[in-house]
């Protein structure tokens, strides 16, 4: 029953793909796709978009991080972060699919082997210079503490020859000149991708590119796996650019990009070749954007960053933008608000005219995730996915669908909005104090 489970989960995340997947990229999360220093969230919010109207489709999204699925969760609270479609945690040891985070067991039987986390809590437990992490960084195959940089080093080496000793086989992990992990010896990033590689192969659905993407040592073992395009962010951690240094620095497939965190995988993807990789939110005038074939995604996401910059007053208010709106707005079509009132499309773009600069020189982003476009008819396409809006401290989502036609030939962008409707998420609801319009 549970292998079932577990392969069926698997194949759902790879069988929304038609054939292989174009790219894959495999990231780390704090200070790679993650950038603290940012209270804008900009680049990430740049990844965003770009991932959305280009990839989402065809592509898959896999985040690799440190934390465990506690602190993953709360860091999902606090950034604008997309749904990836694989979650691999606690540096490696658990794997899990899609939306519900349905666990790989298959992973957890083979962690199995060769570990006891009772004999590295009594071993790690006579070096007085190791300090626990906190409880929910302890996971069943992970035990993690905090060591002083000048003597990492030198307790790692005392300790792997006394887990040894007792008949362990660990992988000792130093990250960010703070954190030493302990884990079983076939765990972390650079295994779990490589279980996940492996699975792919065997089904036929190797992805065409894989890019993997890092910034400190729990990484490193990301850009040993054979053939993949990676990248260390412009921020990497010094402990990250020494194991490049002594250990990969030919490999013309690895660069140091010279942007930080999610900028630099953007670079990258460029860089590689690896696909579009200008994000919409660089380009000013989208209502000029001619695409050569129409791209249901791709709207999407245009619309609601031009909402987004009409609300913080970032493009010039001007009525053309409104009347092009409209017109690509079926006359019939209308617009299901979460409350459950209908109105018009039309009187829907009519009323963005009272909130234009609204949110100027305020905190205020909207971002669509899990853009997933479907054809429906010889001329029509139902685009579903999850609109996020965030004014100030407020955070609300909506699951959003569109349906788009390409009947109407006169429309120069090709599709035509012919109707929204959207459902609160995630708790939220009519008691909220923002407006909600789109
Ligand atoms: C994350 C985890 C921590 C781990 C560190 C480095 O910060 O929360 O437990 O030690 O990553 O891998
Ligand atoms: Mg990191």
């Amino acid at each position: 029953m549970l292998l079932r489970r577990r392969e069926a989960s698997l194949l759902k995340t790879m069988d929304r793909l038609a054939g292989n997947a174009r790219l894959m990229i495999v990231s780390d999360l704090d200070h790679t796709m993650v950038d603290h220093h940012d209270p804008e969230n900009l680049s990430l919010l740049r990844f965003n978009a770009l991932w959305e109207s280009n990839y989402r489709n065809n592509s898959l999204l896999v985040f690799s991080t440190g934390r465990s699925p506690t602190l993953y969760k709360e860091l999902r609270k606090e950034k604008p972060m997309l749904t990836p479609d694989i979650t691999i945690m606690s540096v490696g040891t658990e794997i899990t699919y899609g939306n519900c985070m349905i666990p790989d067991e298959g992973w957890v039987e083979f962690l199995n082997k060769k570990w006891d986390r009772n004999i590295v809590s009594e071993e790690t437990s006579k070096f007085p210079e190791l300090t626990l992490q906190s409880e929910t960084e302890q996971r069943p195959h992970k035990v993690s503490f905090y060591v002083q940089k000048d003597k990492a080093q030198e307790i790692m080496k005392a300790l792997s020859t006394s887990l040894e000793k007792r008949g362990l086989d660990v992988k000792i992990i130093y990250s960010g000149g703070m954190d030493l992990d302990i884990l079983p010896q076939g765990a972390g990033k650079g295994q779990a991708l490589a279980y996940l590689l492996k699975k792919f192969k065997a089904a036929g659905k190797l992805p065409h590119n894989t890019l993997v993407c890092g910034d400190s040592g729990n990484d490193a073992e990301l850009f040993s796996i054979p053939d993949v395009h990676g990248v260390m962010v412009s921020n990497a951690q010094e402990e990250l650019l020494q194991w490049h240094a002594a250990n990969a620095k030919n490999n013309s497939k690895i660069i140091h990009a010279t942007e930080r965190c999610a900028a630099g995988i953007i670079q990258a993807i460029g860089h590689f070749k690896l696909g579009p990789s200008t994000s919409p939110r660089d380009v000013m005038d989208l209502s000029d954007t001619k695409m050569e074939n129409f791209d249901p995604a791709y709207e999407v996401v245009k619309f609601y960053l031009f909402y987004e910059r009409w609300r913080r007053a970032e493009v010039e208010h001007s009525e053309h933008y409104l009347a092009n709106l409209k017109s690509v707005c079926c006359p019939s079509g209308t617009f299901v608000h979460p409350s459950g009132i209908e109105k018009l499309l039309r009187d829907c773009v009519n009323s963005l005219k009272t909130c234009y600069g609204d949110k100027q020189g305020k905190q205020f982003r909207v971002w669509v995730d899990q853009v997933l476009p479907a054809q429906v008819g010889s001329d029509s396409w139902l685009v579903i996915f999850k609109k996020w809006e965030q004014s100030g401290e407020v955070r609300q989502c909506c699951l959003t669908t569109v349906l788009l036609s390409s009947k109407d030939v006169s429309v120069a962008q090709g599709l035509t909005w012919v109707h929204v409707h959207q459902t609160w998420l995630d708790g939220a609801g009519p008691n909220s104090h923002t407006t909600w319009l789109f």
